[in-house]
């Protein structure tokens, strides 16, 4: 394992640079032109996946990225761990610095995900919390620039549960100077921290209760699960989010060539109907492949391979 005092962790999208992360997307859109089997920059490096809740798209796109750069995962579910015996987050995080190069971890409290990092001493990537979803987004803004450029003054809405992807969606709209729309049913809302945090740093936000309003004149609709792992207890009725479905007469009310996006998996009927997730305007399948490419270039920048106005090759 390679250990560093201040090793480069993938947190929140409020914890890295605005550069960083421009640098991160321009990698990844990079490295999707080239076929895997090129050069190894992660060759010799072991990553740790700790899973705390079950995931398809996160496990698989971190498993395929690290060995198509070179390196290896493992596999570690948080219950067969001794840390679902109780041990804790601080002394895992000790141990697995000894063994391994990077951890990724997906978990509920995002507290767990912070002790991970202050006590590891190698890079500490975030999986997906009870809070937020990082890479999930990094991936997202991928897909909408590879389809309609620069995500710049572009409008995102949203229209569901306020909830980890929404928080990370937030910070993004600060981090890359979009506007966002958020339609939220009351009781649902975002936490204000993200909203306060994103407005300081210059983002435009709007909050309403209304999903037309939101998705009025939008260039891309997005929407996630009503009922997040872990939230079940805290789970409405669907009477309560029905106006906020999208569907065909939602995204009419958005620019025409607006895209609809969901970070899967989908309820179908729920949040989404099918006409939309398998219409022209979805590119949900895209975003499920961007996250390998995004992935590989988060990595890379944890070990330092692509650093603000530059990208690596590999
Ligand atoms: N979007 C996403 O993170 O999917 P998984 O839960 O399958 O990892
Ligand atoms: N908000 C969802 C995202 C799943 C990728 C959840 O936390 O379950």
């Amino acid at each position: 394992m390679t250990t560093s005092e201040n090793p480069r962790h993938f947190l929140d999208l409020s914890q890295v640079s605005k550069g960083d992360l421009r640098s991160i997307i321009d990698d990844a859109c990079r490295r999707k032109q080239r076929l895997p089997g090129g050069d190894k920059p992660l060759a010799g490096k072991m990553l740790a996946m700790i899973f705390d809740k079950p995931s398809t798209r996160t496990r698989v796109s971190f498993d395929v990225a690290m060995r198509q750069l070179g390196g290896e995962t493992l596999f570690l579910s948080g219950a067969e761990m001794q840390l679902g015996r109780s041990e804790t987050i601080a002394d895992t995080a000790r141990v697995l610095s000894r063994f391994v190069d990077a951890i990724m971890i997906r978990t509920t409290e995002h507290e767990r995900l912070i002790e991970m990092a202050e006590n590891a001493t190698v890079p500490v990537i975030n999986g997906l919390t009870d809070d937020t979803h990082p890479c999930q987004i990094m991936a997202d803004l991928m897909t909408f620039e590879e389809k309609r450029g620069p995500v710049k003054g572009k409008v995102f809405a949203w229209s569901g549960d306020g909830n980890n992807v929404l928080a990370s969606f937030a910070e993004a709209s600060a981090r890359f100077d979009f506007e966002l729309r958020i339609a939220t049913p009351s009781g649902s809302d975002l936490d204000g921290r993200f909203i306060d945090w994103a407005r300081g740093e210059g983002a435009k936000i709007l909050t309403t209760e209304d999903p037309v309003e939101a998705v009025s004149g939008a260039d891309c609709v997005v929407t996630d699960t009503w009922v997040s792992m872990g939230r079940e207890d805290r789970a409405r009725g669907h009477n309560v989010f029905m106006p906020y479905q999208v569907n065909e007469r939602l995204m009419a009310h958005a620019k025409p060539e607006a895209l609809f996006m969901h970070c899967l998996p989908a309820h179908r009927g729920e949040e989404v109907t099918d006409d939309v997730i398998d219409g022209p305007q979805s590119v949900v399948f895209d975003e499920a492949e961007n996250r390998l490419h995004a992935q590989k270039s988060i990595l890379a920048w944890c070990f330092g391979e692509v650093t603000s106005g530059s990208a690596a090759h590999g």
